[in-house]
């Protein structure tokens, strides 16, 4: 697996895969009722060579986080997961992350990301709570989702001890908004790009992207599927595909330690 760098200063080797967890442990609500079956599956994962997992504590109302914990028990795994909105007050924000800690079973929170930005709790004070966050080792590193431009320049402004390392936003050949100056943006100030939906939940493998994909797969020798995601990885983003399937699971780790040729990145821009 090849790994890209996420941080203007901390620069730290990031994984160019990860897996996504929605839906596994329920989704607005916990779901208990696939345990078994999602642990297994999120261990098979880690087993086959994943290292980098995202989670959030809206996932499964906290039941994502718990099983991600039981399948990465002691294991050397980058975990990145997410307050929510409701939770970006000061006071919150600590308390949010004690609780993913517990869950995660974990001694620290690897990636700490604001899930969405908030429209009335001032930015200040969530920043100032993840800093605390992060001088406390609670938390090693400092994110964002779903966070355009303005909003990262001005959630960077208030912090001084640390640096924001990456924003999550939803990416791929069906949805290229990123590039209308965020991607940019991102690469100018070494914030880490982590796409999200990065196979569209399937919206990729349909119509005039479907063509392309199977053409441009048909062109390297691998799969839509691969192509979807090196095309990210050939745009320097992280994507986090979410599955439970060994099958894809393994198609999608088959992604990496390659990259498209620059014409078929050419053909695949020019068709998208
Ligand atoms: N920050 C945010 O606001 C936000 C929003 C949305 C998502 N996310 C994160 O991003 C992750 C990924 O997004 P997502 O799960 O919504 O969508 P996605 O990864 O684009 O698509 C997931 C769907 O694709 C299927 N799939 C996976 N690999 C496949 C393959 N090789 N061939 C065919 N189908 C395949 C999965 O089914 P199987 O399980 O059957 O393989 C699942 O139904 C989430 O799990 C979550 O961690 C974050």
């Amino acid at each position: 697996m090849e790994t890209m760098s996420f941080g203007a200063r901390t620069k730290i080797a990031m994984p160019d895969i990860g897996l996504g967890t929605w839906r596994i442990g329920g989704s607005f609500t916990a779901d208990g009722s696939q345990d078994v079956s999602e642990i297994e599956a999120v261990s098979k994962a880690i087993e086959m060579g994943y290292r980098f997992i995202d989670t959030a504590e809206m996932y499964g109302n906290g039941h994502s986080e718990e099983l991600v914990g039981t399948a990465a028990t002691d294991r050397e795994i980058f975990i990145a997961t997410k307050v929510w909105q409701t939770n970006l007050r000061y006071d919150d924000v600590l308390k949010a992350a004690g609780r993913s800690l517990k869950r995660l079973k974990r001694k620290y929170i690897d990636l700490y990301q604001i899930h969405w930005p908030s429209d009335s709790i001032p930015l200040r004070e969530t920043m100032r709570a993840m800093e605390k966050l992060a001088d406390d080792g609670i938390i090693r590193h400092i994110g964002v989702s779903n966070f355009g431009v303005e909003l990262l320049e001005d959630a960077s402004s208030h912090l001084s001890r640390h640096e924001i390392i990456s924003d999550q936003v939803s990416y791929s050949i069906a949805d290229r908004e990123p590039e209308k100056g965020l991607t940019e943006y991102c690469r100018k100030h070494g914030i880490g790009i982590i796409a999200y939906e990065p196979l569209a939940k399937g919206k990729v493998f349909e119509g005039r992207n479907g063509r392309v994909l199977a053409e441009a797969a048909s062109m390297v020798s691998r799969t839509p599927a691969q192509v979807a995601l090196n095309w990210l990885m050939c745009k320097r983003a992280l994507p986090i595909p979410k599955s439970v399937d060994f099958g894809h699971l393994s198609e999608n780790l088959g992604a990496t330690g390659w990259r498209l040729p620059e014409k078929v990145m050419k053909f695949m821009d020019e068709s998208l």
